[in-house]
């Protein structure tokens, strides 16, 4: 099968919702996105102790919920009795960790482009962006909004391509490859999210000559964006799309 043709992107993709405005990784981040502007949104997904996605950042509860420990041993049950917004702010008091299929029913009810991150628990990649592909394939893609499966971890990616190999994959990275060719073409990636840091003029030109979309993050100067976007970079992914969004036309 040939590479997956890239989803079309928007200039603006919400980080973990709106992480500026909103707790991250909740439906009311990814209702404040949506309220800002932002027509996609990417956000985190690993897997529960019993196997099933929830959308989460990092591997432990501690920073971002009122409970502690590792999310790879907690069930959905015991994740779901946790308060997920109260950390944030008060307003976001009660607000808890939602399901990938929570998620994803919002934004095919909002006509919101999904850039869903496999963030596997370290040792589960490959379960997790397998069965992140399993559940998008199964149950939203080819539906009425645009999915993009994304992940720093190359054996998420060959998972999601394994079990899904339609749905466009994006391929994260913290720095700028001498090889990113090879690696792009392995894991037939049709995106290339970059940190925004290690972005030049010269290689997002490389990058799209060789026939991929670029994605910047996480940038939240307008002035920034605007020079990205001015390079041909796809698409900002910020934590607040309201400011990024005075500067795209
Ligand atoms: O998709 C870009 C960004 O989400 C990657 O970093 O750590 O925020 O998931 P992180
Ligand atoms: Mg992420």
């Amino acid at each position: 099968m040939s590479i997956p043709a890239p989803p079309p992107l928007a200039p603006i993709t919400g980080h973990r919702g709106a992480k500026g405005h909103a707790p991250e990784n909740t439906i009311a981040g990814l209702r404040k996105a949506v309220a800002l502007g932002a027509r996609w949104i990417e956000f985190d997904v690993k897997l529960t102790a019993d196997n099933e996605l929830v959308l989460f950042h990092d591997d432990t509860l501690n920073r971002t919920t009122d409970g502690k420990g590792r999310v790879k041993r907690m069930t959905l049950l015991e994740i779901r009795k946790l308060d997920a917004g109260r950390w944030f702010s008060s307003d976001f008091t009660g607000e808890p960790v939602p399901t990938l299929a929570e998620a994803m029913d919002y934004l095919a009810a909002n006509g919101i482009g999904a850039n869903v991150e496999v963030k596997a628990c370290p040792g589960r990649e490959t379960e997790t962006g397998a069965a992140t592909a399993q559940a998008l394939a199964g149950r939203w893609f080819g539906g009425p909004i645009p999915i993009l499966i994304s992940s720093f971890s190359a054996d998420s990616l060959a998972a999601a391509r394994h079990a899904a190999p339609q749905i466009p994959r994006g391929f994260l990275t913290l720095r700028f490859f001498r090889d990113w060719a090879t690696r792009m073409r392995e894991l037939e990636c049709a995106t290339f999210h970059v940190l925004d840091r290690r972005l030049t003029e010269t290689r997002v030109r490389a990058v799209r000559e060789a026939g991929y979309r670029v994605l910047a993050f996480t940038v939240n100067d307008p002035a920034r964006a605007r020079e990205l976007l001015s390079w041909g970079v796809e698409s900002i992914v910020t934590d607040y799309p309201d400011r990024i969004s005075a500067v795209v036309r």
